[in-house]
């Protein structure tokens, strides 16, 4: 079985995690579920960063020792993690003195042993918003770029790595292993900046109690970063378990975000050539998720907690959105205009209401069950779907990935257009074909759910459960849960709509928090469990419910309800959804009415209908005809149309 080690950068914990540290999850969580769907022994590594002087100037803000303040926010981070559905297989923290306190001391002591760490002094600025030594010429009008705060000047007896010393080695492992920093423009990125020279790095602090200790100088505590990153080999026994170290190490993929790529890509390969240890697969730099093209934080007052999404839908719209909205690699946008249109389009219009189709017409036509079949035109779209989804999902494309599993999604609900099975329905002669269509359709939505397992995956395993597949999600394997299946018979399940389309534009109404982020304000120390998929609607909204407005009764009548029969009833040409209606209104002629109704409703399943339609609405033209009225129809939940039918009963007849 293929080993698949990952891990994640481990987050600062002087505030709670924001949209942008959450994406770095939510990524690395559908890369390991990917795996693990694969077959592949997967190993997920998240954690947090805990040794910074900002955690510790946090701590002492709020009266509290550091180490109890970094033991609240594990509980704060591993309930946001959890809210978002992170299945990560191991939590490491900095302050572990059984797991990390030896391996780092082992590591920092295995480069001193290879004659790689000398005693020297340091003088120079120091940024602790970065936690890093910054080169007077890295500073803007003396500021540090990213934090735009002035750094501290430091003079102090330092411990340096020879960094400089791993110029050439660096660059030969590039060469030879192109795919270890991906992407591209990152991997550019660092052999520009390592063929451009390498000075040694100071990697300790004299001085401070916050860290771990230098084994050779105990007044010393290791520089965080030589810290931080040995978490990937702490966390996998270095220092503490030599056989399970040998069993997971090297890691096959560290997800990190484009800022501290380089900290990954120079420094870490260099400490771990200086012990003598096997380097990591491969090293791939994120792009950054902005809040309405900003950079989030406190001083812009526009983070944005990822549970507010979460606890309102689940946390699977966020991941979807995140995910597909965002090419891997690249920068990507958020707004929560975004994401509702992006909900709507794509959850509650095209898969939701797919889903909804096929197990409604497949209760009403079939009895909710289907005999499996060899596939048509699906079957070939599917498999071409499995194949370029799992290239994709290999090369960490992941919103290519996405783009397949909907390409199939899309041409599910064209297939469903296109055969017409409610029209099928009405011919006995045609009931064979009817339920090759619907299977047709089912198989193609349960292979679209196998596709999207990782990316939702407790909507994925709804929708599975829907439509039949008798393995637990878990249990599911790429190249079988992905094959079309010829045999057998599968129960249906109508159950309803998966994501009810928001209807009001601006529906989600977020306030944006100021809670901080990583170098920004107090966190909100409670737990904060999210009510997964609560109807509650729990987000931040800035006000209870309302009430609908109340009318009186003489408004009411103001609206001319009447009993109207369909007589004529046609598709108007070039329209999705419009249908063009002759009724009888009981008037001198008929009424010429538009109805919305065409993707719920052949035009021959309308005429002879005793419906009720509103005779005094103002007349209004749509695609150039004139509309004069306006046909009852319930909007369910899931989309579509459902007529208001009457008894049978004399056009003209006031309905109120
Ligand atoms: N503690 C260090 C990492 C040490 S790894 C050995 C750190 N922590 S952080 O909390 O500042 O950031 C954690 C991760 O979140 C980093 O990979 C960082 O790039 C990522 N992100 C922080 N803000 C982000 C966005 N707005 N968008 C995407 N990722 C971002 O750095």
């Amino acid at each position: 079985m293929t080993s698949f080690f990952l891990t994640t950068a481990i987050d600062f914990v002087n505030s709670r995690p924001h949209l942008g540290t959450a994406y770095e999850k939510i990524t690395a969580d559908v890369i390991a579920r990917y795996h693990r769907l694969k077959g592949d022994d997967t190993w997920f590594l998240m954690g947090n960063d805990e040794h910074s002087q900002n955690v510790f100037r946090r701590a002492q803000e709020q009266g509290k020792d550091p180490l109890a303040y970094c033991d609240e926010m594990e509980q704060v981070f591993r309930d946001v993690w959890r809210g978002l559905d992170i299945s990560f297989d191991d939590f490491i923290r900095t302050t572990d003195q059984k797991r990390h306190v030896p391996a780092v001391q082992r590591l920092v002591q295995a480069c001193l042993d290879n004659g790689d760490v000398y005693e020297g002094t340091y003088e120079g600025p120091y940024c602790v918003g970065c936690e890093e030594f910054k080169p007077e010429k890295d500073l803007v009008d003396g500021l540090c770029p990213i934090h735009k705060t002035k750094p501290e000047w430091i003079r102090e007896k330092n411990w340096f790595f020879r960094l400089s010393r791993y110029q050439r080695p660096l660059l030969k492992f590039y060469a030879d292993h192109p795919s270890f920093i991906e992407p591209e423009v990152r991997r550019n990125e660092v052999v520009r900046l390592v063929e451009d020279g390498l000075v040694d790095l100071s990697i300790s602090r004299a001085g401070q109690s916050w860290g771990i200790p230098l084994p050779f100088d105990p007044t010393s505590v290791v520089y965080v970063w030589f810290d931080a990153l040995t978490n990937y080999a702490s966390a996998v026994g270095y220092g503490w378990d030599d056989a399970l170290f040998a069993k997971r190490w090297p890691a096959n993929l560290h997800i990190v975000g484009k800022d501290i790529t380089r900290f990954h890509c120079v420094i870490w390969p260099a400490m771990l050539m200086s012990a003598g240890l096997p380097l990591p697969g491969r090293i791939f730099g994120h792009g950054w998720v902005f809040f309405k093209g900003e950079r989030m934080s406190k001083t812009m007052g526009n983070i944005v907690d990822p549970l507010d999404a979460a606890k309102r839908f689940g946390p699977d719209p966020l991941r979807l959105y995140l995910t597909k909205e965002v090419p891997y690699g690249g920068d990507g946008d958020f707004t929560w205009e975004r994401f509702e249109e992006k909900y709507n389009a794509d959850l509650a219009n095209n898969l939701g209401n797919l889903v909804n189709r096929v197990a409604a017409m497949t209760e009403r036509f079939q009895h909710g069950r289907l005999a499996a079949g060899a596939g048509g035109p699906l079957a070939a779209l599917a498999a071409e779907a499995a194949r370029s989804y799992a290239g994709a999902m290999d090369r960490l494309a992941l919103h290519e990935g996405v783009a397949a599993a909907y390409r199939l999604v899309s041409a599910a609900n064209e297939y469903i257009a296109e055969t017409q099975p409610w029209s099928l329905a009405k011919d006995p002669a045609k009931a064979d074909a009817l339920a090759r269509v619907l299977y047709e359709a089912a198989e193609a939505v349960r292979i679209a759910a196998v596709l999207l397992l990782p990316v939702m995956p407790s909507s994925a395993a709804e929708i599975l459960r829907r439509m039949g597949e008798p393995a637990s999600p878990g249990d599911l394997r790429f190249d079988t849960a992905t094959a079309w299946r010829t045999s057998g018979e599968r129960g249906i399940l109508n159950a309803g709509a998966l994501w009810p389309r928001l209807e009001d534009k601006g529906a989600i109404t977020v306030s944006e928090t100021k809670s901080g982020d990583a170098g920004a304000e107090a966190p909100a120390l409670h737990s904060e469990a999210p009510a997964l998929h609560s109807e509650a609607p729990a987000l931040r909204t800035p006000a209870a419910p309302v009430a609908p407005e109340q009318i009186s009764i003489d408004e009411f009548m103001k609206v001319q309800l009447k009993v109207a029969r369909v007589l004529e009833a046609a598709r108007v040409p070039k329209s999705k959804k419009l249908v063009q209606l002759s009724v009888d209104v009981g008037e001198a002629t008929p009424r010429t009415i538009l109805a919305g109704i065409a993707e719920s409703y052949e035009p021959e399943q309308l005429v002879g209908r005793t419906i009720v339609v509103v005779a005094n609405l103002k007349p209004a033209k749509l695609m150039g005809i004139e509309s004069n009225g306006m046909v009852l129809a319930a909007s369910p939940e899931g989309g579509g149309a459902l007529l208001i039918d009457a008894e049978p009963g004399a056009p003209g007849t006031r309905v109120r």
